[in-house]
């Protein structure tokens, strides 16, 4: 049996200046900087990537973007490239974010150029996908993840897919204290498996890792990650302060 190693990544949406970004990173290098049972990524806003990077060397912690164009250069004004985040040692990049897709329009076509892009600049895509209230509701919750999941891979190499990971954030789940129940998190997560099995060959879907994300947090973390398919979190609100996303990469360590 395949035992993937758990996975924590930080999203800090637009939140923290460079010098609370470095305050915060301090805090976390002190304190899970050796961690090594689990792998550990912060996702600051771009005015802190660099400062971040500095903060985070010698540590065991990565860092990641929360966005990135698909072109590597060119007249896309406000936009940052691949390349560019490589070369502050950038090693993830999240990418078809909810709040991405709702707020800026992003189409899943327009997604699976960013993930396309992120693989060929070695950069490991964290793939976020996930329903709306209103889709769950209408039982549709399976088909939006499915088309979602698809197109985002489209022409992703079964080579380069276990450097992907998936993120399933139920829309209605994030920002709103409202959690998915372990067993709705726990049935879309097989499901994910299921389709990356028949997209890439199940040795490989074995190897991807799926986050869960929206409103997880210390108390609820342990039991969404003992779930077979639920291989780490997607952490938003808990991601600001050490203390919480300290304790979440805890929680990951002590699942066995
Ligand atoms: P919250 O943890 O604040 O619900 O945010 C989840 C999220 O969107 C992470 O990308």
């Amino acid at each position: 049996m395949i035992t993937r190693k758990k996975l924590i990544a930080g999203n800090w949406k637009m939140n923290k200046t460079s010098a609370d970004a470095v305050a915060l990173v301090g805090d976390l290098v002190a304190t899970i900087g050796r961690q090594t049972d689990v792998d550990v990524v912060v996702c600051p806003p771009f005015t802190s990537i660099e400062t971040v990077a500095k903060a985070l060397d010698g540590s065991t912690l990565k860092l990641g973007a929360q966005n990135m164009h698909p072109e590597a250069s060119g007249a896309f004004t406000g936009e940052v490239s691949a390349p560019m985040l490589r070369a502050l040692f950038a090693t993830h990049v999240i990418l078809g974010h909810s709040e991405r897709r709702a707020y800026f329009a992003e189409t899943d076509a327009f997604i699976n150029k960013k993930v396309l892009a992120a693989l060929k600049n070695q950069l490991k895509p964290i793939l976020c996908v996930g329903e709306t209230l209103a889709e769950r509701e209408s039982g549709a919750t399976l088909k939006v993840v499915q088309t979602q999941l698809e197109a985002g891979l489209d022409g992703v190499s079964k080579e380069l897919a276990p450097s992907v990971v998936i993120a399933y954030e139920p829309v209605w789940a994030i920002g709103t204290g409202k959690v998915a129940t372990t067993e709705q998190a726990q049935e879309v997560h097989a499901f994910i498996r299921g389709l990356l099995t028949k997209l890439f060959t199940e040795p490989v879907a074995q190897k991807v890792r799926i986050l869960y994300g929206g409103s997880m947090k210390p108390s609820n973390a342990p039991e969404l990650l003992a779930q077979k398919d639920i291989d780490g979190g997607l952490i938003g609100g808990a991601a600001l302060e050490a203390r919480s996303f300290v304790d979440l990469v805890t929680a990951a360590a002590a699942v066995k």
